[in-house]
């Protein structure tokens, strides 16, 4: 039997990608297949296909890390999981199709009131925001938090989060219209780094302390001015590389500020061999989703077969929390 995926052939550009009929994998026995509702685009799928990510799978591969439908098929040792199951899942390739076969472990059952939209949403947005805010920087209430690229993916949940947890959200962004949509999620002030100096801005918002937490996603130039604009004894969330710079540091600027600089790899984590933990951080974000605190926001959806039309999309800055692919 077959089923549709897209298919990267070569690293390199997004746009050789192709759509196509592929063979089903086989199951393993700790395995379990899942027809794909929903996939949500990753900044990581795309430095994934360009060949940039520290993970290289073996060619010919199906992109796509995170996504949510309904098992139809357990391997022989699994016994937590039925068909019919909704779940969403985490894995570091083989979302843009029409199913996928994943370790059972990387699936977790989601409530009957979650839509599988939010579902493949969340697991790339609050829970790397959550494992950064509270397990790797240790944010506390009443601290000033700054985001960079806030109306992104991450951004947008850990605005939410931010707020949740008793910060005072500062809300940096790239463009008028994403100063409306970080003002509408919740963020207690908002800087414009299209038009604004952002590390003197900072300051101002600070009484000229700097922030407690600062988590970046851009790297870049703005990374360059995070280090300078940060309280003594903060912290500086290193997340990821957007704007296409891996920053280097003047080790005199986090002395000076007793000041940390704390990596995260959620997928080191997320997918790794914590899986108490990882069960532990989704019971509590699914918690929180029932109860109406967090949602995930979604500004484009695209059919699969038009996923290099989403990538262009994300790459060309215009999405607003996150952009979802429909396998269904
Ligand atoms: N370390 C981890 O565990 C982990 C986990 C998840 C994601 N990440 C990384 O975190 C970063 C953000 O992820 P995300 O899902 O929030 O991505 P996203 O939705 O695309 O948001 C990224 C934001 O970066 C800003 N940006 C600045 N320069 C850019 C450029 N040259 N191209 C594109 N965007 C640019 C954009 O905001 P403005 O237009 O407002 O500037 C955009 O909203 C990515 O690099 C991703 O790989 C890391």
């Amino acid at each position: 039997m077959t089923m549709k995926a897209i298919v990267c052939k070569e690293f390199g550009s997004i746009d050789n990608l192709v759509f196509e009929k592929n063979e089903r994998a086989p199951l393993g026995s700790t395995q379990v297949r899942i027809a794909i509702h929903v996939a949500s685009l990753g900044f990581m799928d795309i430095l994934m296909a360009r060949g940039l990510y520290q993970l290289k799978p073996p060619l010919p591969y199906t992109p796509g890390s995170c996504g949510a439908g309904e098992i139809i098929e357990v391997g022989d040792s699994v016994s937590n999981f039925k068909a019919g199951d909704r779940v969403s899942f985490l894995n570091y390739h083989g979302a843009y199709a029409e199913e996928i076969v994943t370790e059972a472990v990387t699936a977790i059952q989601i409530p009957d009131a979650m839509d599988f939209e939010q579902a493949a949403t969340y697991r790339l947005t609050y829970s790397p925001s959550w494992y950064a805010l509270v397990e790797r920087a240790a944010l506390k209430s009443g601290e000033t938090l700054v985001i960079t690229g806030a109306a992104g993916g991450v951004g947008m949940a850990a605005i939410r989060l931010g707020k949740l947890l008793g910060a005072r959200v500062i809300a940096a962004v790239g463009s008028e219209a994403k100063v409306q949509a970080v003002r509408a999620n919740g963020a207690d002030e908002v800087i414009n780094y299209g038009v604004e100096n952002f590390r003197d801005r900072v300051k101002e918002l600070t009484g000229g302390k700097g922030a407690d937490v600062i988590l970046d996603v851009i790297g870049g130039d703005i990374f360059d001015q995070c280090i300078r604009c940060v309280n003594m004894w903060g912290r500086i969330i290193v997340m990821g590389f957007a704007s296409g710079r891996i920053p280097t540091v003047p080790m005199n600027l986090p002395l000076l500020k007793n000041a940390s600089i704390v990596g995260v790899f959620f997928g080191g984590w997320g997918m790794g061999k914590d899986h108490e933990g990882i069960r532990r951080l989704n019971a509590k974000l699914l918690e929180l989703a029932a109860t109406g605190q967090i949602k995930a926001h979604v500004s484009h959806r695209f059919p699969l077969d038009q996923t290099v039309k989403a990538m262009h999309t994300l790459l060309g800055r215009e999405a607003i929390g996150k952009i979802i692919l429909t396998a269904r």
